[in-house]
């Protein structure tokens, strides 16, 4: 194993374990400098602590790291910040080997916790604010819920002003240099992963960020990725400007959004998108606008659904489907905060048209609010269907802009 600068400070090691070659990270991330699966330990007067473990595929070189830091009868506590298996892998193991260690996890980790090891294990449920001793060093609990699932938590070491975050401020970047200002440039990596991790819970990373400012920070130790220490607060500083930017610019010049995603194959669903978008338009407070689905890249399309206050889908329909990219725009909301957005869907069909109907049963599984019924107009629209197509449009304004009609919640 390659010597790793092993100490964040005094009584703190890195005790974690590499992952170079890990291309795919939860199925959705692409991780094409591996990763990391970060653990520490904290040695106090009277005894040691565990900050998290790592993959079980990788409990070998945690246990070795950690077996030159202490002995198993030393460890007085196990903490999981979060009950990943990326994390909690190691955890039984652990256990066994050091069985007078007192398990602490948040309190909503303790249903996961049951779901995890199938078995009854003694634990501690914490919430904020709850502190444990080492002796001469102190470790404050420090609820931050959903960054990245429900259970996560951070934890604060006084004496060392270290944070351990949790998931918040990771990355996926494998570099055994381990310390930002040593390890290559992991700038992207930072930022792709807030965008698939974090991007969802603004306002739950606004509210650990809160949490955070009430201690003074030398060094943030998270679950992945390089160990901040050269300006932490550099990091907080992003985090907050990613998480106050977009979900607030929710109007143009005081305008709410309307959007029109669409694909077309002979142009049909595109004479109703124009003529949606251009009866949403013509709403007062209102600025609708248009997306040909066909040249829209992914994060293109997170970013403007992320601003939109209502989505309108439109999709022919193709061997009785909606066609890939419409799918494809759906499958991004889970990178977005649920704000019960306005739906609805349209399309032109030739023979049996299910393609909207689809797209809506896929919105309302998304909570998106669905006050009107799909648009489905059969091959070219007429001039009268080109005016249903206008009013349709105009009544999702109207109805973005407060409009009061019975919904689909
Ligand atoms: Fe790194 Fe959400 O586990």
């Amino acid at each position: 194993m390659p010597g790793v600068q092993a100490a964040l400070s005094p009584s703190v090691h890195f005790i974690g374990a590499f992952d170079p070659m890990i291309r795919t990270f939860d199925i959705i991330m692409k991780t094409a400098n591996g990763s990391s699966y970060n653990s520490y330990i904290v040695r106090g007067s009277e005894g040691v602590c565990i900050m998290d473990t790592v993959k079980k595929q990788f409990a070998d070189q945690f246990f070795e790291r950690l077996e030159k830091q202490c002995s198993y009868d030393e460890i007085k506590f196990i903490v999981l910040h979060h009950l990943e298996p990326d994390h909690s892998g190691a955890l039984l193991d652990l256990m066994e080997r050091a069985p007078q260690a007192k398990l602490i996890i948040s309190g909503r980790a303790v249903m996961m916790l049951k779901a995890l090891v199938k078995s009854e294990i003694e634990y501690e449920a914490v919430s904020t604010g709850k502190t444990i001793s080492l002796g001469d060093k102190t470790i404050t609990f420090l609820s931050t819920p959903f960054l990245h699932w429900p259970d996560t938590m951070s934890s604060y070491l006084h004496e060392e002003k270290i944070l351990f975050s949790g998931d918040v401020f990771g990355s996926h970047y494998y570099d055994e240099r381990l310390y930002d200002d040593e390890v290559g440039d992991f700038s992207y990596a930072f930022r792709y992963y807030y965008e698939h991790i974090m991007r969802p819970f603004k306002p739950y990373v606004l509210q650990a960020l809160k949490l955070y400012k009430k201690y003074e920070i030398d060094v943030i130790a998270p679950l992945h990725g390089p160990i901040l220490r050269m300006d932490p607060q550099s990091y907080i500083d992003k985090y907050e400007k990613w998480s106050t930017g977009a979900k607030y610019k929710k109007s143009i010049a005081g305008r709410k959004i309307v959007s029109v995603f669409y694909m077309s194959s002979y142009d049909n669903t595109l004479a109703m998108a124009e003529k949606i978008t251009e009866g949403a338009d013509a709403v007062d407070g209102i600025v609708a606008s248009m997306y040909d689905l066909a040249s829209l890249e992914e994060q293109n399309m997170i970013d403007l659904l992320e601003e939109s206050n209502a989505v309108i889908l439109g999709s022919p329909t193709i061997n009785g489907d909606a066609v890939k990219p419409a799918w494809d725009l759906l499958a991004c909301m889970p990178y977005l905060e649920n704000s019960s957005k306005i739906g609805a869907t349209f399309g032109s069909f030739g023979w049996t048209g299910e393609a909207p109907d689809m797209l809506q049963d896929r919105m309302r599984w998304l909570k998106f609010r669905l006050p009107v019924d799909p648009l489905k107009i059969k091959l070219i629209p007429n001039d009268q269907e080109l005016m249903q197509s206008f009013n349709f449009g105009r009544e999702v304004a109207e109805i973005t802009m407060g409009k009061m009609v019975e919904m689909e919640l």
